[in-house]
């Protein structure tokens, strides 16, 4: 059993990152153990998240078993879980608690629990003490020993713990069964070293670390093979690419490098204000096949909340950078995140927040209340603001949002776009997809334009979507 722990998680070394090629084994005992046998998964929080799932059910299809959308069916149950907010907790918990009747009912399923709550000192030992029948805990460090988990587990049928708290290596070579055919998610780092007050993942995830250049350009070259059109490169703090690498290589050099590639399509999420260069900015302008989109979190618009929240920006700096994007990337779309009710935020505050909001009219803005994480600075920060304050403070802030998100909409209205047809909508009889600057379109036309990157022609907008009709033949 090995446990995670907050002070061991927040150890940064000057060490270079290891590069694990060969950790990745499938025991002969557990090769055919999932034969005839299903998983069922479910992710919750960022597309990190989503794409450790990807590995995790290649792993298990890797033993033999086959994914099943109805966990009353199972044999092995996954959660990958998040813990970035309250609420991404209590549904894990509200989980557990109908996967423990099924497990009454039928006492052999495997139960996996994994993800960022799992990183977390008191969800383990919670999982130890009064969650016995949870068979695997597994941190974000180990997910390709998968594997010897459940082959240890078919020997001593005992809960298997372990979590590691550590700063963390590259592990190459753990197979992917990937969501699409059309779009892939690349991991080009792992971890964070930002530390902002209010934030779990650099406890969860461990030190920065960049995969080397080869393997990343590797990686896209075979996925254009297979015939994907659209790579998102992805990182909590995609911007700070390289630094922890001694090769003198950075952001802007392996955009570059990937659009030589013959990907169509490159997307990075996501990116901290404080290391977009120029450099990376000219890049993202010369190049067609790097998307004039960006996410570009703010999360407050007072200066004296970003100070207590360790963004290192100020709010003037932000708006510099934000106007030097927009100006120098033609069309360009920027989104951002906020965060209303930060420990000791006033009305004035957020007053600068919802000013801000104003003045830069971003094209969307993923809002949240602050959530106090156990173990961050900002967990201990006195906090007087009552709940109702803060929903109010939220509820006017996405009314702001939302009319830039129209107004912004509005403007693709009867032009023509070109978007990546990439799966069924939800609205029946269409096929959705996201013109390049990351806007969802539900477009009129048949399955024989799946994964191809069509001409639309924007018929209607919403705050959120929009409806269009191929144009080209
Ligand atoms: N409370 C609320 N929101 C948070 N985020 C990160 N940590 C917290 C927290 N403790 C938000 C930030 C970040 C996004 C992914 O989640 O806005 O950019
Ligand atoms: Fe969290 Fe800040 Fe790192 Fe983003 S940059 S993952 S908000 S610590």
């Amino acid at each position: 059993m090995n446990l995670p722990n907050l002070s061991d998680a927040r150890i940064r070394t000057k060490n270079r990152s290891v590069v694990k090629r060969d950790d990745y084994v499938v025991p002969d005992s557990v090769k055919n153990v999932g034969k005839g046998k299903y998983y069922f998964i479910l992710t919750y929080g960022c597309q990190m998240n989503v794409h450790d799932s990807e590995n995790i059910s290649a792993i298990m299809e890797d033993l033999g078993y086959s994914k099943v959308d109805d966990m009353d069916l199972s044999d092995v149950i996954i959660l990958n879980t998040c813990a970035i907010r309250e609420n991404a907790h209590n549904k894990v918990i509200g989980m557990l608690g109908r996967i423990k009747h099924l497990k009454e009912k039928k006492p052999n399923i495997i139960t996996v629990f994994c993800g960022c709550m799992a990183q977390e000192e008191g969800i383990s030992k919670l999982l130890r003490d009064k969650y016995k029948w949870v068979d695997i805990v597994m941190g974000t460090h180990n997910i390709h020993k998968l594997p010897l988990y459940i082959s240890d587990l078919l020997v001593d049928r005992k809960q298997e713990i372990e979590v590691f708290s550590i700063e963390g290596d590259i592990i190459e070579g753990i197979p992917f069964k990937r969501d699409s055919k059309y779009k892939a998610w690349v991991n080009i780092m792992y971890g964070c070293d930002k530390f902002c007050t209010y934030c779990i993942v650099p406890y969860t995830r461990g030190k920065q670390r960049s995969r080397l250049p080869k393997d990343i350009i590797d990686e896209v070259n075979d996925l254009v093979k297979n015939g994907y059109k659209e790579v998102t490169l992805l990182g909590q703090n995609v911007n700070a690419y390289g630094k922890d690498l001694d090769i003198n290589y950075n952001m802007a050099n392996l955009l570059e490098d990937v659009s030589k590639t013959d990907i169509s399509r490159i997307r990075f999420v996501t990116s901290h204000p404080w290391d977009f260069t120029d450099e990376m900015i000219d890049v993202i302008a010369k190049y067609d096949n790097i998307m004039p989109y960006i996410h570009l979190p703010i999360q407050s618009g007072s200066d004296r909340i970003l100070k207590l929240m360790n963004r290192r920006y100020t709010k003037e700096e932000y708006i510099e950078l934000f106007n030097k994007i927009k100006k120098k990337i033609p069309n360009v779309s920027i989104s951002t995140d906020i965060i209303v009710g930060f420990p000791s935020e006033s009305d004035d505050d957020f007053k600068e927040t919802l000013d801000v909001v104003k003045k830069l009219k971003y094209d969307l803005a993923y809002t949240f209340i602050y959530s106090p994480r156990e173990g961050t600075p900002a967990s201990k920060m006195k906090d007087d603001t009552s709940m109702d304050v803060k929903k109010k403070r939220l509820e006017k802030l996405n009314k702001l949002v939302n009319k830039y998100a129209l107004m912004n909409n509005m403007k693709y209205k009867d032009s023509i776009c070109e978007v990546l047809i990439e799966s069924e909508s939800d609205k029946k009889g269409k096929y959705m997809g996201y013109t390049d600057t990351m806007k969802l379109v539900n477009v009129d036309c048949g399955k024989e334009y799946l994964g191809q990157i069509v001409k639309v022609k924007i018929t209607d907008v919403k705050t959120w979507s929009m409806d269009g009709v191929v144009v080209n033949d």
